[in-house]
């Protein structure tokens, strides 16, 4: 049994399942656990999906037709922006400013009501995200570099056909597992700090994992657009209480009674760097409410982390072996955090064997003119020892 406790979108689970392992990965952003679960089900009969969404396509074009809206996205006048579908107010609130012009919303807001409505039992799932890929990727004017933001705005773009190909990409990879069987992946969504909760004792073999850095990704952003046109999260209170469910890995979700950083009080580096980082922000004098917090949230995320390693225990089996992938970090004032030395502490002080903490590759950062180590972090978990019968400490 392989896990996957940050699985993001499920890429590992979907190359474990591939390799033939049985796979679970666990994952607190709903949008992202959703993504995970469709894409490690390949239970979907690819021309039934093929079929049900053109059919879908095909209304949704006729219908756009009706409106007077062309669906190419190429010379098109904007109708009068008074008849355009909208989201709530409190919706839109929530989107960065202009990540999707009225009239795309519009059309995948009119597509979106089809796929409710008309997509089949045992499809949906996937036309959904058929849908969320193309309108983050196509229809909307966001830009990944890697960080989310704006690109060009665009007043139109073709949303029906960006979808069918989309969906035609998902009915080749579907078509290449069809000849085979492969064993089962599930992704529940759920927080890893307390992974013991969710998962059933001493059943993992290993582990593959890229967990969040101390490094103020905001990871609901890179999924806002999506998370909210497919009703992941209705309004603010929603967003914070996924962001509580995240490890605190930016100051964007640190909140008052946060109080991870206690399972790091005693790690004299840690401390040392909260507080070079606090020094530094005092000397440079930045007075921001989030600068004031860089020095915090560092404990916090490490306090996570060693939670979440602590509650870990109880679901790998002896000579269970991990492999996290961690990058170091210089975001917060240019204070060097060594992620994974400091991870490698924290899991040999909890009982894990560091087996290495191999070189994957360098990042140039352009702030430090530093090249900052990006690394795989080995444990093993031996077991955990009990008390000797007379023949001495053993591990279970
Ligand atoms: C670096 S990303 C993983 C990317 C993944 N390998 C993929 O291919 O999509 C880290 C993930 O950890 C998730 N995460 C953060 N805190 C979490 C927590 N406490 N429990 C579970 N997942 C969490 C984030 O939402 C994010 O999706």
């Amino acid at each position: 049994m392989l896990l996957d406790p940050f699985c993001g979108c499920g890429t590992t689970l979907v190359e474990g399942k591939l390799a033939g392992l049985k796979t679970v990965g666990v994952e607190a952003n709903p949008f992202a656990c959703f993504a995970s679960k469709v894409k490690t089900n390949w239970d979907v009969d690819a021309e039934e999906l093929l079929d049900d969404s053109r059919a879908i396509a095909q209304k949704t074009l006729r219908q756009l037709k009706r409106q007077g809206i062309d669906d190419s996205g190429l010379f098109q006048e904007v109708p009068d922006e008074s008849k355009l579908l909208t989201l709530p107010e409190q919706k839109l609130k929530m989107l960065l400013s202009n990540s999707i012009s009225p009239l795309p919303l519009h059309k995948s807001l009119v597509l979106l009501e089809n796929i409710k409505n008309m997509g089949s039992k045992g499809l949906q799932e996937h036309e959904l995200l058929a849908f969320a890929n193309s309108l983050v990727f196509t229809v909307s004017n966001l830009h990944f570099g890697p960080e989310v933001g704006l690109g060009a705005v665009k007043s139109d773009a073709p949303v029906v056909s960006s979808w069918l190909s989309e969906i035609e990409k998902m009915v080749r990879d579907l078509r290449s597992v069809s000849e085979r069987d492969y064993p089962d992946s599930r992704t529940v969504l759920a927080d890893s700090r307390e992974i013991g909760l969710h998962i059933p004792p001493s059943s993992v073999d290993a582990i593959i994992t890229s967990p969040p850095y101390p490094n103020e990704k905001d990871y609901t952003r890179t999924t806002r657009l999506e998370s909210v046109l497919l009703g992941f999260i209705e309004d603010k209170t929603g967003l914070r209480s996924l962001k509580s469910s995240l490890l605190r890995s930016n100051t964007r979700n640190v909140y008052k009674g946060d109080d991870d950083d206690k399972w790091v009080s005693e790690h004299k580096e840690i401390q040392r760097i909260s507080h070079a980082i606090e020094k530094r922000r005092i000397e440079l004098n930045k007075n921001s409410g989030f600068e004031k917090l860089y020095g915090k949230v560092t404990k916090l995320y490490f306090g996570g982390m060693t939670r979440h390693f602590a509650d870990l225990r109880k679901i790998l089996k002896p000579n269970a072996k991990l492999a996290y992938v961690v990058g170091d970090q210089a975001s917060y004032l240019r204070v060097m955090i060594r992620t994974g030395q400091l991870l490698a502490e924290i899991g040999e002080a909890l009982g894990y064997e560091v087996m290495g903490l191999d070189l994957f590759r360098t990042r140039f950062a352009s702030a430090t003119r530093e090249q900052l180590r990006e690394e795989v972090l080995l444990l093993k978990w031996p077991g955990e020892k009990v008390k000797g019968n007379g023949k001495g400490a053993k591990r279970v």
